[in-house]
């Protein structure tokens, strides 16, 4: 064969090399710039809320909406709620216009019952219908619902065939890895629900066993994305907990879209800062602590709302972890905040720590902005009752017993811990 001579531009001479006959193109993928679910048309790299149980209500996603979520879920709802009627699961159909494109998940291990549920939540009108294959509580798991499936993967194909079938919306998926490590096959469950006609599938990047603990193992959402789904998008789940990891997502795996959760609670602001980080590789400013409490106060307003103003405000509490989490003194407010009862109580507690004494500290990362007023308590208060027991024994004096430690201290209250799903 005779050989192709290729100009050298940069030494100004020809170079011949050998033409290879057996030689074709590489098969290429079309590049996703926009992504797509099934119709829903989303810019690039977008960013969805996770399903948050006790979380990601109307009131919570339609503030994260505000702030930048292209794609919200509703909080899990249980099929068999549905199929029996049961006030929550109903309630958590409720989706409102200006929170679209929104996503209702469902969960059961029973296919009739799935089936069921997915005509009743379909009949919602949801931009899309989600299956939540990936929840690891014991609970759920026995009965072959939310991870419990990954053991099952026959069963997983025919719920997720039903569910397409009945639908008449984008039907997606959001699973885990696999229910441990030694049976880890998401490379060939992604490409089967793709087979199944799902238009997106969301990993979050553990295992059932994982719990949410050790790190997320994006490696293998590359393996998903390369090798696993052919047309539809990747969704990327777990530890995308800053605009930096979420920038960090995108970059090292080439998911097609990032699912926040954890990092959404308390910090609607996540998902504007990691689009600015993207575009700019820097976070916009802290929002003043007038924006804060704001937003705060219009959560609970919209809370009172949904719920009624005794379940709002107790609704609420669980957020202002998340809401004043790193800020100087935060424990104070956050006690504060449990006592109030109502509405207007709540109220004048956020009033009160108004900014005129508020102190700015260094923030610590793109997530912590500004700063409470330091309401440092005299340190004799820290101490507990047992210890302050020990103290006084040391110093030789009686003390009485303390009998109840509530009572030597004020009614404490803890702040529901939110159960993870
Ligand atoms: C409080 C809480 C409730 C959750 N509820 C659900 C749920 O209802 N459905 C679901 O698919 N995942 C649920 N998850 C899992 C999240 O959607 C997400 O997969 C997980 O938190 C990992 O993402 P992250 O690292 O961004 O938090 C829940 C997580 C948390 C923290």
């Amino acid at each position: 064969m005779a050989p192709l001579l290729v100009p050298n531009l940069l030494a100004g001479q020809g170079k011949a090399i050998e033409r290879d006959p057996a030689w074709k193109p590489a098969p290429t993928r079309p590049v996703v710039c926009r992504m797509r679910i099934g119709n829903i048309e989303l810019g690039p790299r977008p960013l969805m809320l996770a399903p948050m149980e006790d979380v990601s209500d109307p009131p919570f996603r339609a503030i994260c909406k505000r702030y930048g979520a292209d794609v919200v879920y509703t909080e899990f709802i249980s099929s068999g709620g549905l199929v029996y009627q049961a006030h929550d699961s109903v309630m958590k159909l409720d989706i409102r216009e200006n929170e679209r494109p929104v996503g209702i998940q469902i969960f059961g291990g029973d296919l009739g019952q799935v089936r069921q549920a997915a005509a009743i939540a379909d009949a919602a009108e949801p931009d899309i219908l989600d299956i939540n294959f990936g929840c690891p509580v014991r609970k759920v798991v026995c009965r072959d619902g939310g991870a419990g499936i990954l053991r099952n993967l026959p069963k997983m194909e025919a719920i997720t065939r039903a569910v397409v079938e009945i639908a008449t919306r984008p039907v997606t998926v959001k699973t885990r890895l696999g229910w441990d490590d030694n049976s880890i096959d998401i490379v060939r469950v992604a490409r089967m629900l793709e087979d199944c006609g799902i238009k997106a599938l969301a990993v979050h990047a553990r295992t059932r066993k994982q719990m949410y603990r050790g790190q997320a193992r994006w490696a293998y959402l590359r393996d998903i994305k390369k090798q696993g789904l052919r047309d539809i998008p990747l969704i990327g789940n777990g530890d995308a907990l800053s605009p930096e990891a979420v920038t960090r997502m995108f970059e090292e795996t080439g998911v097609d879209g990032v699912m926040i959760g954890r990092a959404a609670i308390g910090n609607p602001w996540v998902f504007s800062d990691a689009k600015s980080f993207m575009a700019k590789g820097t976070v916009p400013p802290q929002p003043t602590w007038e924006e804060r409490i704001g937003v705060v106060a219009e959560h609970l307003d919209l809370k009172c709302a949904w719920l009624g103003e005794r379940r709002g405000v107790n609704e609420m509490r669980r957020m202002y972890g998340g809401y004043f989490k790193g800020f100087r003194s935060a424990s104070v407010l956050r006690a504060r905040l449990m006592k109030a009862a109502t509405q207007a109580q709540v109220q004048a507690v956020l009033e009160e720590f108004r900014p005129e004494q508020a102190v700015q500290r260094p923030s610590r990362g793109a997530t912590v902005r500004a700063s409470l007023p330091h309401f440092s308590r005299p340190k004799k208060q820290r101490v507990n009752a047992h210890q302050k027991q020990k103290q006084e024994r040391k110093r030789g004096q009686r003390q009485p017993p303390v009998e109840n430690h509530k009572a030597s201290h004020g009614a404490q209250h803890t702040p529901k811990v939110l159960d993870v799903v």
